[in-house]
């Protein structure tokens, strides 16, 4: 056998050496061939290639390496490499299919340096590289092949699309995903990512023996996608429980997309895609990055969160050293406050807003009465987790029950991924423990509680970064954007008197194209007066704006008007073709949208169904990107001061256009709020600084937006909406909702069966609330809005009680807003007049 073994391995070097017919090609390597230092094999679609290489920048220069590596990007981005341990010294070795059926890594002198080393396999097997970069061992049976041993099974620091992380249920034994020693050095490094061998429902990082991160146990739901500045998906994840097994994998939604996980040599854990307009690799994930994303930061029973990173003990416990916990030293946690009784007088209080801890054992097919009870039967079980798995997944019958037998670790403050679960406490603790079943959680400084939330999910093997991204790059480019402003508007100060080049429109044509503003004509009345559709006699179609006489706008005030829009161009604002002056008549000439305006659809239950989420999204982040230009990249800075359905109009192909300007103020760049006698505007949509003290600032359009935003997710106007008796209007209805972890519920009936909207709608619901919030100060930028809808997997912060939602104001136009009894007469209302100036 021994030498059989040497001549079989003497044959392929010698062939392998001499005769390129022997060689690799094309995709495999049948039994008996080999490949030598500078051959390659390449997979069939040409995606994937296999061969050696020598890592960039290594300091040993000539070492060997097997590995698969993509065969079409520029450089080399090596996503498996056979003998990480022993390296090739010299260009002399060979990878082959040797006489027993296994592929190895032959140095010079034919010694195996790596090996599949499987016993009792078929001799004729050959190496193929698949295009989804799987090096497979392979021999034919009747009728088919069988992979005997795969690469995939044996991952090295990279985890690609269609993989699958395994974890044996009763051995805990699992897949492991190691890191490379250093950048250039494939060695296994002390970083490990790997199925959670105590439970097999989360992936935890090792470094060495000591976990340094994990990601949310897996919540039974058995697909979870991950959209990305575009409205399709990119990845889906999937979760299946098999027999003994947890089988984890993702894979694209798109198959073009090339993307990967990889553990890197600092033992960070990121997802990579190729970006082929820049020709690089994006990261888009990474984990972790942020002190909140350590392992147990806060200790047993603290939780970290994340905007301060800081910690708290939960209700009903203290800190365990409280000096050390006062120099931000958290390592000792927290313990409780009275000690648990343990006999049958212990209460469970539920927790909202926080990842599930750490330290849990499972146990299966346990109701939740039977769950609670497994716990109470355990003097030392310190809370429990249930979660009904048959609902999210006809293939799990039963359930999960979570229960912690030890102090509970690693707690997060997480309301978007959260789980809730259940705390044991000693009912003497109860009565001044009430607010943990708000899912407030105990801390002296209460603004801990706006905190980030980190999109961490067991299925998706992600977490959210980009906030840092978020936060960077939002200064940066308010910064940016400012100082280009004021250099223009010193660059453009000569040029501030010219009139706006738009046409100046002949009254005639105009009215010719209107039918002599014939009612028929008539589109709908503006906050200006009253708005025609027309036709030119080369066939375009327009609407036409006629300034009421009775507004009492002058010649300046129209002209100022006339030379703001005409400024304004972006895809997203309404543009205006025109103007004309005739008499007293003072007109606007607009494209025509052939679609109306907003509130036609949203508040038509018929054509509301015509507004699938894709659609709605898009007019969504339309609105955000007119209303982003208007605030920071137009040439003056604008706020709009009247945003509302009606103003938004829709093109033949459903893209938003915000209109009516005649309430817009232009500001100087250096000016941040401005003060008016006289409050002009749509109740409803107003914000409360600006309907109760005449203060506007692009805040207050944010506010609008938000409202906006909130009625083309309910399909419900923000007046004039009461579910029930004691409700508090849409802000109320909405608030509740959101809170209580129902925010899907607020998707208007007629969506729920859109499918892409998984991550979308929380994210606008979010912002919505984020936007209606009643300080100012609190609301977003619109270039944070816009960033959050293009950035899926971005986190936000927590929102606060939108504004006219608990406190009633004494103050006639607020109530009025809110207020049910008067509802109905100041739906819609539009105030028609400005200031003096
Ligand atoms: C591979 O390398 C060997 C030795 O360095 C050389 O003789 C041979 O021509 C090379 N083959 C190819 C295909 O480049
Ligand atoms: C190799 O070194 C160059 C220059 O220092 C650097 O730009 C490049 O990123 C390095 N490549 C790798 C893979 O480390
Ligand atoms: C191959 O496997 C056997 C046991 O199955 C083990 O004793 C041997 O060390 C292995 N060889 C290599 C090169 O891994
Ligand atoms: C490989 O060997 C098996 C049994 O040893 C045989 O059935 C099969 O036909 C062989 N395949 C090839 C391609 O030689
Ligand atoms: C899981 O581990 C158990 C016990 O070690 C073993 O009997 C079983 O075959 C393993 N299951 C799989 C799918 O490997
Ligand atoms: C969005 O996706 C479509 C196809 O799904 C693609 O053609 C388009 O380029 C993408 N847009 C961006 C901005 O990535
Ligand atoms: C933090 O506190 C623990 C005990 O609570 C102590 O052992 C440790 O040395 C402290 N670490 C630092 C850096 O002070
Ligand atoms: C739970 O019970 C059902 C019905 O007895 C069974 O089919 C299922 O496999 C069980 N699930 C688990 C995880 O044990």
């Amino acid at each position: 056998m021994g030498l059989f073994f040497l001549v079989s391995v003497l044959a392929a070097v010698l062939l392998s050496s001499h005769q390129q017919l022997f060689c690799a090609a094309g995709d495999r390597l049948a039994a008996g061939q080999s490949m030598s230092v500078n051959q390659t094999i390449v997979s069939a679609g040409q995606i994937f290639a296999f061969g050696f290489f020598t890592p960039e920048n290594s300091t040993a220069a000539n070492l060997h390496y097997a590995g698969i590596w993509y065969n079409n990007l520029p450089g080399r981005t090596v996503v498996w490499v056979a003998n990480r341990e022993n390296p090739l010294k010299d260009r002399a070795g060979v990878f082959a299919v040797i006489g027993d059926g296994n592929i190895a890594v032959l140095d010079g002198a034919g010694r195996t340096v790596w090996s599949t080393n499987l016993s009792g396999i078929p001799s004729n097997t050959s190496a193929v590289l698949l295009d989804s970069g799987n090096l497979v061992l392979r021999h034919d049976v009747d009728g088919g092949e069988v992979d005997v041993w795969q690469s995939f099974q044996h991952p090295t620091d990279t985890v690609l699309p269609g993989m699958k992380l395994r974890s044996n249920l009763s051995s805990g034994v699992g897949t492991r995903v190691t890191s490379w020693k250093g950048e250039s050095d494939p060695f296994p490094g002390q970083f490990v990512m790997t199925l959670d061998p105590r439970n097999s429902l989360q992936l935890i990082f090792l470094k060495g023996s000591d976990m340094y991160a994990r990601t949310i146990p897996w919540n039974g739901k058995p697909a979870i996608t991950l959209q990305l500045s575009n409205l399709t998906s990119i990845l889906v994840g999937t979760v299946v429980k098999e027999d003994d097994e947890i089988l984890v994998t993702f894979n694209m939604l798109e198959n073009s997309m090339i993307a990967r996980f990889v553990l890197d040599y600092a033992g960070i854990w990121s997802f990579f895609s190729w970006v082929e307009r820049q020709k690089n690799w994006v990261t888009l994930v990474s984990l972790p990055t942020r002190p909140c994303d350590f392992y147990s930061r806060c200790g047993p029973f603290g939780a970290c969160a994340y905007a301060q990173s800081s910690c708290s003990c939960l209700d009903g416990f203290e800190p365990r050293s409280p000096e050390e916990w006062k120099r931000g030293n958290f390592t000792a946690g927290c313990v409780r406050q009275l000690q648990l009784q343990c006999d049958g007088t212990d209460r469970f209080v539920k927790v909202l807003g926080l990842r599930l801890p750490d330290g849990f054992s499972v146990m299966w097919n346990k109701s939740m009465q039977q769950c609670e009870a497994e716990c109470s039967a355990r003097c030392g079980c310190q809370g429990y987790a249930h979660a009904e798995l048959s609902t999210l997944d006809a293939r799990f019958l039963g359930s999960k029950c979570l229960i912690w037998l030890a102090e509970m670790e690693d707690l997060k403050q997480a309301p978007g991924t959260s789980e809730d679960f259940y705390v044991r406490l000693p009912a003497s603790g109860l009565e001044g423990h009430t607010r943990l079943e708000d899912g407030v959680i105990s801390n002296k400084n209460k603004r801990l509680i706006r905190i980030i939330i980190p999109i961490l999910s067991f299925g998706m093997l992600l977490t959210g970064i980009c906030c840092y991204f978020f936060i960077r790059r939002r200064k940066a480019r308010v910064g940016k954007s400012r100082t280009r402003q004021s250099v223009r508007r010193q660059g453009s100060a000569g040029s501030e008197k010219e009139m706006p080049d738009v046409a100046l429109f002949d009254f005639k044509s105009v009215k010719a194209a209107t039918s002599n503003f014939c009612s028929e004509n008539k589109l709908g009345q503006g906050g200006f007066g009253p708005v025609y559709k027309g036709r030119f006699l080369n066939g375009q179609d327009i609407a036409v704006k006629r300034l009421s006489k009775s507004s009492k706008q002058g010649y300046q005030e129209f002209h100022n008007e006339v030379r703001l829009i005409a400024r304004l161009q972006h895809k997203n604002l309404v543009r205006l073709l025109g103007w004309c002056m005739h008499k007293s008549e003072n007109i606007l000439i607009y494209e025509y949208m052939p679609n109306k305006s907003l509130d036609n659809f949203i508040f038509d239950s018929t054509r509301l169904v015509e507004l699938n989420w894709k659609k709605r999204f898009g007019i969504i982040k339309g609105i955000a990107n007119g209303l982003l230009y208007l605030h920071e990249y137009s040439r003056m800075r604008v706020i709009h001061r009247d945003l509302k359905t009606s103003n938004i109009l829709l093109d033949s192909e459903m893209n938003p256009k915000i209109s009516d300007f005649g309430l817009a103020r232009a500001f100087r760049t250096d000016q941040d709020i401005a003060n008016t006698q006289r409050v002009v505007g749509t109740y409803g949509y107003m914000s409360p600084e600006y309907a109760l003290n005449g203060v506007f600032s692009e805040k207050s359009d944010v506010f609008s937006f938000g409202v906006i935003l909130l009625e083309i997710i309910t399909g419900k106007k923000s007046t004039g909406f009461y579910p029930d008796s004691n409700s508090q209007g849409l802000f109320g209805y909405a608030w509740q909702m959101w809170e209580g972890g129902r925010g899907f519920e607020l998707l208007d009936p007629s969506m729920l069966s859109s499918s892409s909207s998984a991550t979308e709608v929380p994210i606008c619901t979010q912002l919505a609330m984020l936007c209606i919030q009643e300080d100012a100060a609190d609301r977003p930028t619109m270039s944070s809005v816009v960033f959050s809808l293009s950035n899926d997997v971005c986190t936000l912060p927590m929102p606060k009680k939108p504004a006219f939602v608990f406190e009633r104001s004494p103050n006639s136009v607020l109530s009025a807003a809110h207020d049910s009894a008067s509802k109905a007469s100041i739906n819609g209302l539009t105030a028609t007049s400005v200031q003096g100036r």
